[in-house]
């Protein structure tokens, strides 16, 4: 699409293409035959706010056995429910650089997700991608770079749909900000525009999206906002054309609830299910489909196939992941969610949002957290401290001792070791665990951002207390003042020979907000004074001779420029959003029992304006908007890194940075290229066949409300009450079939561009004397003053991007380097690892937008970067 504008794509590919999807697409095929038009827009529909046990429930097709699909919130673990985890959030987990926590934390959050009854899982969150530093729901997601984003979304869903649960790639796409997302809560006409160019769309915000379908995801979520001034649930040129043919996406979309602005034309540009099922307002009980579908079905607006391939992409779903066989057993041999979302109460309503009185067992209170070995719980412990990532540590001031501090251990001093812990963020809220909407509110400590995303935590472990408990008693007094305004009396800051200062920002969703923040938060700064907070502890702590630890809790990158080079701030630690285990996982690593290895998935820059003049959320729509407020993604590709990169910027501290107990060193830098370079996908390859139904228009009777069937109010129904104004078409018309993509052909786009053309490996060495884990980075930079050979242009390319990582544990030498013997760390030992990443067609190549396809340059070379963070790249060869 041109900048504003976005053109048509039609008619919508049908599912059923890929062979990965064969089988289900089959089995789907023969039940959706024996539907009725009620059925199928029964499955399409859901059934109204509130009027079943989840935050998005579909109609059942109980003749076929088609259960009531549950679909449920969110991306941080089981929103409205009890007994379930709260996980650390998405930013934290980008944070990890771990593919295999990313995996495990997606199989647990699954595996909840089915001992709970749901279908559905609403997440993993992809979008935003992180544009706005200070967009509202950042924290969702998992950093702000396509391939660190698009890697950890793939290794959730699969972990998810391993456990038989359908993962939602969400939100799609270009809802960078909460602000105007859509029109009801901000009071405009209509929901905000992103207006974006076609080469940074595939570059930046779909690539996590097709690595999602690549990954074979059941569900996408399309936004509120617009897109190219088009509502992003009725786009055809995203649903229809990126998703369904270029991406080759073989699940269902779904609406984000009430994103849907219309009947025909959504359907038309490829969703496939809206939700809740209420049409543009709340539980006001009339629907954009439901009866409206039907009729739009019966009259002719609607083509029979259309509604055939909705329901088989969402039976074949459903399938794929293995739900037809959920049947069999408990919890779902009677079928159901075992829990509500609207009482705690085990007793409840069975359609609270409707007249219907009738109660029932609705909560069964079933422990879903795991025990023993496998309690989610050691997961998010592990995850949160992976996730922790230090960015300061003078003179290796960390990790803290238990008894005290070395140089006293060392002199054999007992006693009088003293430790202050300061801020609320050190503490747990005292009103409860659970007291604000969604975790609307910034009071204690920071564990989770608000809205959909966020928990009922089942417990919170408080950094203090987990504080205390690390410290041996006997040798450390440790003394705390946890409010963010200090007394007075500066003796609590002045006996201490430690300070460790807590401070926090928070974000969250646009429809709560706490204080003055909407979601999006206003500024970069910590929050609740938090940067006077730590200023004063360090300049009061041990009459400024103590030493100070900075722990932050985050919703995304802060300024941290008001204190990081005071000289007693020693080490600073951002501990991101860590979920319950929150104190524990503090404690592993300021305590050295897990090695810092989390790294930042964001800039931290030293002010704002440095992430760019559009970096900037949009508080107020220009009066030149009109009626639709317009956010122009004038930067292009340059976000965080490509943006500081370009001009040349110095940030605090760079994406991909973080520190260790130990040090590393890479070497022996290997590029093997496994073939030539050519500049082009070799061509699509077709798929299978889809199934095909009769096109034939049904009998409107079947449409109409079943004899003596009871219509609760409110509730989404897919019958008609009369049919006296159904005139069916003379002639079914057909759409012009817009042109297929070069770059599709199988899940996530033409499998050529995953053809590995080169692999790169290294060694990394541990010369230091503490084990530890390694994250090694891969950047890329395309070919310097690139012109294509068709336009002669020259194309412009981020000075690097991303292209992969790896985490390695890798083992100090015992007893450490042998002091003076040059070489004598990269003998023997554990010490030494290898890494190797493959580097695909894909990676190497630009969105050409007008071949339509992605392009390899074939000229000058691509500079190839092996490191430790985006600016620390040490092995440097050339392709
Ligand atoms: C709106 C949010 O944007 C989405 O992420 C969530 O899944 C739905 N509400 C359902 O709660």
């Amino acid at each position: 699409p041109e900048n504003g504008l976005s053109p048509p794509w039609y008619p919508t590919p049908k599912g059923g293409t890929d062979a990965a999807w064969g089988e289900s697409y089959k089995k789907a095929a023969a039940l959706v035959k024996q539907m009725t038009l009620v059925e199928k827009v029964n499955i399409t529909t859901g059934t109204g706010w509130s009027m079943q046990m989840c935050v998005g429930n579909t109609g059942p097709v109980p003749r076929l056995k088609f259960p009531a699909l549950c679909l449920q919130d969110g991306p941080l673990g089981i929103r409205f429910a009890d007994n379930i985890t709260a996980f650390p959030a998405g930013i934290t987990v980008g944070a990890t650089w771990n593919k295999e926590l990313m995996y495990q934390r997606g199989r647990a959050h699954g595996l909840e997700a089915r001992l709970k009854g749901i279908h559905v899982l609403l997440g993993p969150a992809m979008g935003p991608l992180g544009r706005l530093p200070a967009g509202g729901r950042n924290f969702e997601g998992f950093g702000t770079d396509p391939v660190l984003q698009g890697v950890a979304a793939a290794q959730t869903i699969k972990g998810i749909q391993s456990e038989g649960v359908m993962a939602t790639a969400k939100h799609y796409i270009l809802n960078e900000q909460e602000h105007f997302r859509q029109a009801w809560e901000w009071g405009t006409p209509n929901a905000i525009s992103s207006n974006i160019d076609d080469r940074t769309l595939h570059e930046i915000y779909a690539w996590p999206f097709a690595e999602s379908v690549r990954a074979g995801v059941a569900s996408i979520m399309c936004s509120y906002n617009q897109v190219n001034n088009s509502y992003a649930c009725q786009n055809s040129k995203l649903m229809n054309g990126l998703l369904k043919d270029e991406l080759g996406f073989q699940g269902f979309v779904q609406s984000d609830w009430l994103a849907q602005r219309s009947g025909v034309a959504s359907a038309l540009a490829g969703l496939d299910m809206t939700m809740p099922g209420d049409g543009l307002k709340w539980a006001n009980g009339n629907s954009l489909w439901g009866p409206q579908l039907t009729r739009a079905v019966l009259n002719g607006s609607v083509p029979m196939e259309r509604v055939d391939d909705m329901v088989t992409r969402i039976v074949a779903a459903w399938y794929q992941v293995g739900q037809d066989r959920w049947r069999l057993q408990p919890p779902f041999g009677k079928g159901g969610p075992t829990f509500s979302s609207w009482t705690d109460e085990e007793i409840g309503l069975l359609h609270p949002g409707s007249d219907d009185k009738t109660t029932g067992v609705v909560n069964k209170f079933i422990n879903v957290q795991g025990e023993g070995d496998d309690f989610h719980g050691n997961l998010v412990r592990r995850i949160a401290a992976e996730g922790t990532v230090l960015v300061k540590n003078e003179n290796n001031f960390l990790p803290l001792n238990r008894n005290g501090w070395k140089e006293h251990e060392k002199a054999g001093k007992e006693m009088n070791y003293r430790v202050g812990v300061f801020g609320e963020d050190a503490r747990l809220n005292r009103e409860g665990l659970n007291v604000c909407p969604d975790q609307s509110c910034n009071e204690g400590t920071l564990a989770s951002g608000w809205g959909s995303g966020a928990v009922d935590f089942p417990y919170l472990i408080e950094p203090v207390s987990a504080l205390r408990a690390a410290f041996n008693n006997e040798s450390v007094y440790v003394t705390d003042w946890l409010e963010n305004k200090l007394p007075k009396e500066k003796e609590i800051l002045e006996d201490q020979d430690v300070c460790i200062v807590f401070a926090n920002a928070d974000a969250g969703e646009g429809y709560l907000s706490f204080e003055k923040i909407r979601g999006d938060r206003n500024d970069l700064f910590l929050q609740k004074n938090g940067d006077k907070l730590i200023q004063e502890v360090a300049t009061g702590c041990g009459r400024g001779n103590g030493s100070v630890v900075v722990v932050i809790h985050t919703v995304g990158p802060v300024i941290l420029e008001k204190w990081i080079d005071h000289p007693s701030i020693k080490a600073v630690v951002i501990a991101n959003l860590p979920g319950q285990e929150s104190g524990n996982s503090l404690v592993d690593i300021l305590f050295g029992d897990i090695n810092p290895s989390g790294r930042l998935p964001y800039t931290i820059a030293k002010k704002e304006e440095d992430y760019g003049p559009d970096s900037k959320v949009k508080y107020l729509p220009n009066p030149l908007d009109g009626l639709v407020p317009q956010q122009n993604f004038s930067d292009g590709l340059y976000i965080d890194y490509r943006y500081l990169d370009k001009h040349d910027i110095t940030p605090r501290y760079e994406f991909g940075y973080g520190l260790s107990y130990t040090t590393f060193h890479l070497s022996s830098l290997l590029i093997t290229a496994k073939g030539p370079k050519t500049p082009f996908p070799a061509p699509r390859p077709s798929g299978l066949e889809p199934p095909s139904y009769s096109t034939e228009i049904p009998d409107p009777k079947t449409a109409l409300v079943p004899e003596g069937f009871r219509k609760l109010s409110k509730y989404i129904y897919p019958y008609l009450d009369s049919i006296d104004d159904i005139k069916k078409p003379e002639v079914q018309t057909s759409q012009l079939q817009s042109p297929l993509s070069p770059a599709g052909g199988a899940q996530g786009g033409n499998p050529d561009l995953y053809t590995t053309m080169i692999t790169v490996s290294a060694s990394v060495t541990n010369i230091g004397v503490v084990d530890g884990d390694c994250v090694v980075q891969l950047y890329i930079a395309f070919p310097k003053n690139y012109k294509d050979d068709e336009s002669g242009e020259t194309v412009d390319f981020p000075v690097r991007v991303l292209r992969g990582f790896e985490k390695l544990h890798v083992e100090a030498v015992q007893d450490g380097p042998i002091q003076g013997v040059k070489g004598s760390e990269h003998g023997g030992g554990g010490n030494k690892k290898m890494v190797t990443f493959d580097v695909t067609r894909k990676d190497l190549s630009y969105w050409d937008t007008k071949r339509q396809n992605w392009v390899m340059p074939t000229s000058g070379d691509f500079g190839i970067f092996v490191g430790l963070s985006s600016r620390n790249l040490p092995l440097e060869g050339r392709w």
